[in-house]
């Protein structure tokens, strides 16, 4: 099956006070139908701007400067605004890291709901509405009657959360990013969402894009996982083969920083140092600040190196190859 979504090459920049520099650097992957692929990685790795950039919503100081994102073969990043919002919403639905700027202000949340599923569905006005309080209730909303009812500042986050999740399913779209879906949500329903989005994914085909910090819910939920640091992709494979064999030093660490349950890892150690800021302007591997390998050979940019079937690292010394000092 060929795939969904094909990002190449993608290099995004912002502008700063300091001037301009790249807050995403030469990413590459793809999703297939109906995969679920997950991206982990610190705080201000360029998980979002990732999202943001195929999108087509990044903010005025942010533009895409090189690459391209294939979707059902067109070119995400050179559509123009009309085209572009019949892909969001319709194709490509998203949910936002900030649920609350997401949702329209001026507007109930039924009122928000039935609008977009009537711009891209052939559905009356009753059908939306129907779909939408059905859709509300699956989400785990009380009285998804009252909440259709009401704006978006007369709910709590988690409800937020929900209606945002709901607005992003409300129109079948073939793909789904998610990111960071249900940091607002309690572990129960968190749970409950997930399952949701499974199912949702298995009834219909969809794919998923699922951003995170939860390394457990990545863990649990996605077919192939990446990890990105500092504006690139630093590790990718199936999550079967990346939770087993971690090969970047970096994703070593950060499994170790997660707690499990069964024990079989004594220690929970913390990375040293964090993510360097305008990491876009480092020249070498961007981890040999924090990593306890480095050494001269890192100070070499990094390409991605294949060690194994589907499993790729962007460090030398997890390939296995021979450090040229
Ligand atoms: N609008 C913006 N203007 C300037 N820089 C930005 C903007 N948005 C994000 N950045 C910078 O881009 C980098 C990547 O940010 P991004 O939001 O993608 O991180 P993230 O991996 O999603 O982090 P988190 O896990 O905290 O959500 C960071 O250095 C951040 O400061
Ligand atoms: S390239 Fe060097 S500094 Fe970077 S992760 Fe590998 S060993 Fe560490
Ligand atoms: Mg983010």
């Amino acid at each position: 099956m060929g795939a969904l979504l094909e990002i190449r090459d993608l290099t995004t920049t912002v502008k700063g006070e300091m001037g301009s520099y790249d807050v995403l650097s030469g990413v590459s992957f793809s999703i297939e139908q109906g995969e679920t692929v997950g991206i982990v990685g610190e705080s201000g790795c360029g998980k979002s701007m990732t999202a943001l950039s195929v999108m087509g919503l990044l903010g005025k100081n942010a533009a895409v400067r090189t690459g391209q994102a294939l979707f059902d073969g067109k070119d995400l990043v050179r559509l123009d605004e009309r085209e572009l919002d019949s892909v969001r919403g319709r194709m490509i639905g998203m949910i936002y890291q900030d649920a609350l700027s997401a949702l329209n202000p001026v507007f109930t949340v039924g009122n928000q709901l039935t609008e977009t599923m009537r711009a891209h569905l052939d559905v009356s006005r009753a059908e939306a509405r129907a779909r939408a309080t059905e859709l509300l209730g699956r989400m785990g909303l009380a009285d998804p009657a009252a909440t259709m009812k009401k704006y978006p500042h007369m709910l709590s986050g988690g409800q937020r959360q929900r209606v945002m999740i709901a607005m992003a399913l409300c129109c079948s779209p073939k793909l789904l990013i998610a990111d960071e879906p249900t940091t607002a949500l309690d572990v129960t329903v968190q749970a409950q969402i997930m399952r949701l989005l499974r199912e949702e994914r298995e009834a219909s085909g969809m794919s998923l894009w699922l951003i995170s910090h939860d390394i457990g819910l990545i863990a649990q939920t996605c077919d192939r996982v990446l990890v990105m640091y500092a504006g690139q992709i630093i590790e990718q494979a199936t999550a079967e083969e990346l939770f087993a064999h971690p090969a970047h030093p970096y994703t070593e660490m950060l499994l170790r920083s997660v707690p499990r349950v069964d024990g079989a890892r004594e220690a929970l150690c913390s990375i040293a140092g964090q993510v360097p800021a305008r990491y876009g302007e480092m020249v070498g591997c961007r981890f040999a600040p924090r990593c306890p390998y480095a050494c001269q050979a890192c100070q070499r940019s990094q390409e991605m190196y294949t060690v194994g079937e589907s499993h790729a690292v962007r460090c030398h010394c997890a390939a296995g190859k021979e450090a040229a000092v």
